[in-house]
């Protein structure tokens, strides 16, 4: 992919990174379609509430819930672990949380990417303790390799090596999120071009 210039919709190059092809949106679709089908079937007549991790899920949910064959409940938490770079700080602090009352209900949580599984975990321990009826995860990716913690998803999309990915309301730097596509980010050696 040349450097410099316009992404797919106008977005602009982040000088220094070069921007890979991951997942087309054609692909991101048909495993979004897989997941839905597999939830519907789960759940059925069940009382479900899809609990989005903000800010870098709202794409993945937005397209979810409406392949869902039936009828469930949203809500938002934001958490801040991230700093400004690639890498976790393993600190997470609950910055907006759920409105909706949780006791005896089921919990599926909507997630983009797992990579050390600290969010998740948090997430679970804290959603347990509102005695909903079950905590189940969803999740687009899987960086399994960078675990830290022992968290799976129930619903997984696609398991990925570990590379930083932007696109479909994944960042870098708060840039990128409206990429319809998936991208993985890597530095621009100038030496070795
Ligand atoms: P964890 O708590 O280490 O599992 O981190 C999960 C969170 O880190 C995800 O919700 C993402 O917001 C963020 N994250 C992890 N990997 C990436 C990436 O490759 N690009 C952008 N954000 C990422
Ligand atoms: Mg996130």
């Amino acid at each position: 992919m040349p450097e410099g210039g316009e992404l797919s919709n106008g977005v602009k190059r982040m000088e220094g990174y070069r921007l890979n092809p991951l997942l087309s949106r054609e692909e991101i679709a048909s495993i979004v379609k897989g997941l839905s089908d597999q939830i519907s079937k789960d759940y059925g007549e069940r009382e479900l509430v899809l609990v989005c991790i903000l800010k870098g899920a709202f794409m993945f949910l937005s397209d979810l819930i409406r392949q869902l064959q039936i009828s469930v409940q949203v809500d938002f938490v934001r958490l801040v672990s991230y700093g400004a770079g690639m890498r976790t700080s393993g600190k997470i602090k609950i910055t907006k949380d759920i409105e909706i009352p949780i006791e005896g209900k089921d919990i599926l949580i909507v997630e983009d990417i797992i990579d050390s599984g600290r969010t998740l975990q948090f997430l679970k321990d804290r959603f347990s303790l509102l005695k909903p009826r079950s905590v189940k995860v969803c999740a687009l990716l899987d960086k399994r390799a960078r675990r830290e913690v022992e968290v799976e998803a129930d619903y997984l999309g696609k398991e990925i090596d570990d590379v930083f990915i932007v696109g479909y309301g994944i960042d870098f730097n708060e840039t990128y999120r409206n990429l319809p596509e998936i991208y993985y980010v890597t530095p621009i050696d100038h030496q070795k071009e």
